[in-house]
């Protein structure tokens, strides 16, 4: 066969995905949902609500259902236009299943070993894990390969899955010598609070499948809520330290203050410049003030969209219809590269 050429990369696209299982937390905003909109300007834009990566732990199809939807509401309310730019859940565009696919015949099974998400997900029992969860960074890079993204906004903790996809882009790049036809992909880990920890355990990442609901804070949760859990917040018996160096065996501090610094747009050390020396107490309400300030607007207009389900849904059908129009060539000339026979 003759080497074909491709059109290059667009070099301007942003993709990124979450999981519609459970309540959106402040860690999901602050490391990744805030920085989605503000990318709008320069990028354009894929936000995918990752229907096919949550079913690889067993989901209730009605509350997957209702999940899909808040999240949908809570990204239109963070910003994200899904007219100039697209919105999808994933499962409405099969391309990325099919890419999977590919991927699963390119990533090696000692790679995939390798991830702790898959390790953290799967516990002691790996044998009883889905084969999906084993997969599951194959999918996340056909994902973002099938619109040959080359820019994707996450929190701290995907980095390793961009790694593995890179890895995999890579190798069918190699081995098909198509030089550049996946582009290489950027991380972008961006803002103050890239890993947003428990508010009972500042070891832990703050998770919606956290069974302690004291743990986080949901975009969902009201003003008394907020105030509620933030007082309650786990710390220790020492006033707040002048410098980062203090946060040294002090992660529930050294928490608090990157929410704070984050919500308020500053950097930790000019957060400590005004609350380096008080107790706990005082910078806790000053805490929860800065995150209702920040939330409430938030959650009043994603419950403004809930009551309107079928807006909602027909959002993201559109978005799912511009998705597919921007995969298929993409997947039609990897079909083309791989040697099967079909009609072009
Ligand atoms: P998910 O649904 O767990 O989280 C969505 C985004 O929120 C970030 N995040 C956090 N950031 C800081 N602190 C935390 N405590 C915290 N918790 C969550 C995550 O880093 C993520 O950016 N595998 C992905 C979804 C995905 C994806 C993709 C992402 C599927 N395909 C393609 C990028 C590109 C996930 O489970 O995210």
């Amino acid at each position: 066969m003759t080497a074909k050429s491709y059109p290059p990369a667009p070099s301007k696209r942003v993709f990124s995905g979450i999981q519609p299982t459970g309540n959106l937390t402040l860690g999901n905003y602050l490391g990744a949902i805030r920085n989605w909109a503000p990318l709008q300007r320069d990028y354009e834009c894929l936000y995918c609500i990752v229907d096919l990566h949550a079913i690889t732990l067993f989901q209730e199809p009605a509350a997957l259902h209702d999940a899909t939807r808040q999240v949908a509401a809570a990204l239109i309310a963070c910003g994200i236009d899904p007219d100039e730019h697209v919105l999808f859940n994933q499962s409405l565009n099969p391309d990325h299943a099919e890419l999977a696919w590919y991927f699963n015949c390119v990533a090696r099974m000692g790679w995939l070993s390798r991830m702790t998400q898959f390790k953290e997900k799967a516990g002691k029992d790996r044998e009883r894990a889905s084969a999906g969860l084993f997969v599951y960074p194959n999918l996340m890079a056909a994902d973002i390969l099938a619109y040959r993204a080359g820019h994707v906004p996450v929190g701290e903790d995907q980095k390793q899955h961009l790694e593995l996809a890179n890895d995999i882009g890579e190798k069918f790049n190699h081995d098909w010598a198509v030089p550049g036809f996946f582009p290489e992909i950027e991380p972008l880990i961006l803002g103050e609070a890239t890993r947003v920890m428990s508010l009972r355990d500042g070891t832990k990442k703050m998770s919606k499948s956290d069974p302690s609901d004291m743990s986080r804070i949901n975009l969902t949760d009201d003003a008394d809520a907020i105030a509620q859990k933030i007082r309650k917040a786990k710390t220790d018996p020492k006033p707040l330290p002048e410098s980062a160096e203090g946060f040294e065996d002090r992660p529930e501090a050294r928490n608090l203050v990157t929410i704070y610094a984050a919500l308020t747009e500053r950097t930790t050390a000019q957060v400590l410049g005004e609350v380096g020396g008080a107790g706990f107490g005082d910078f806790k309400k000053k805490l929860a003030d800065a995150a209702v300030a920040h939330l409430s607007p938030i959650t009043s207009e994603m419950n403004r969209l809930l009551a309107d389900p079928a807006e909602i849904d027909r959002t993201l059908f559109k978005g799912g219809d511009k998705a597919r129009a921007m995969s298929a060539p993409v997947v039609a000339s990897v079909r083309d590269i791989l040697g099967f026979v079909h009609p072009g």
